[in-house]
């Protein structure tokens, strides 16, 4: 069945999908079908062998203004204990194929926390980022007051989420939220040529690559190490490894297959 909330668009690029947030009348707040769309086509792409990087992006106004307040707005602690809403993000969390964000306009809230859930971000020159919820009687809750705190430190994810206020994307990069401020009408261009990029690199590394990355965040040095090292011990397993070390010594481009 075809999405409501997203658009999907395979093969932007050779190895590059694209997903465009499509709710641009609410600013793409995130309600529960788009979130439960998001999950269902980032898992879809994750076991496609002709995918090998995702883009998300929203359109230039926003790449989503939070959690969709309308539909919270009622709730109480029992509906929301029962609906369980967090599981999807915690899929979305376990995607292994790079995810990119192209941030334009504003990423507020969960909209925020989902740019910060993909491993890099491109922003467009008016891209602004904040954690608004503690003015509306919440806190962050999709990982807003981890993942901002361990992207931009203790102080500056404080100010950010006890007051509310946005940062620029001048601020964001300073701060080493995101990872290169583009001009807007470039923005979702040049995010698809970093996926394409890392689209030409072997697969199976780049996964594993992301794993031991993300592995820094919730282990010790000794244990994060230890991964790190089982994971390039098995890399020497692929057919991947041995074109890519072949290739250098022959002085020519590899050709990576993903085995
Ligand atoms: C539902 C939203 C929305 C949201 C905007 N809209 N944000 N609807 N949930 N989060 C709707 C507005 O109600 C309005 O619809 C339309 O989108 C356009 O928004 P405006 O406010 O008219 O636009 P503007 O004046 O340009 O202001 C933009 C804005 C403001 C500054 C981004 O919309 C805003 O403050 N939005 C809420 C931001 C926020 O608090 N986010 C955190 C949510 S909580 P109508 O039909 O009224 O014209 C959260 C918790 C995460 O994210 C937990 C994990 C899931």
């Amino acid at each position: 069945m075809k999405p409501e909330c997203i658009l999907i668009n395979k093969e932007v690029q050779q190895f590059v999908a694209h997903i465009q947030l499509n709710r641009p009348r609410e600013l793409n707040a995130l309600n529960t079908l788009l979130m439960t769309e998001l999950r269902d086509a980032l898992q879809q792409l994750d076991l496609d062998d002709s995918v090998r990087v995702m883009v998300l992006s929203g359109n230039e106004k926003a790449f989503a203004a939070g959690a969709d307040i309308k539909e919270m707005a009622e709730k109480n602690t029992v509906d929301m204990y029962r609906e369980d809403k967090f599981s999807v993000w915690d899929a979305i969390r376990k995607i292994k194929k790079p995810l990119i964000a192209a941030v334009s306009g504003f990423a507020l809230g969960g909209g925020c926390e989902l740019a910060m859930m993909c491993d890099m971000i491109v922003a467009s020159e008016t891209a602004q980022f904040g954690q608004p919820e503690i003015k509306i009687g919440v806190i962050p809750g999709a990982g807003g007051t981890q993942r901002l705190t361990r992207a931009v430190g203790k102080v500056r994810a404080m100010e950010m989420i006890l007051t509310g206020k946005f940062i620029s994307a001048d601020e964001a990069l300073q701060a080493g939220l995101i990872n290169k401020i583009v001009p807007v009408e470039l923005y979702l261009e040049e995010t698809i040529r970093l996926a394409s990029e890392i689209a030409r690199m072997p697969p199976l590394a780049v996964k594993m690559a992301k794993e031991s990355v993300l592995k820094a965040f919730d282990t010790s040095l000794e244990d994060g190490l230890a991964y790190e090292r089982k994971n390039f011990y098995m890399l020497f397993s692929s057919k991947d490894q041995k074109e890519g070390m072949k290739a250098f010594i022959e002085k020519r481009k590899a050709e990576f297959r993903g085995e």
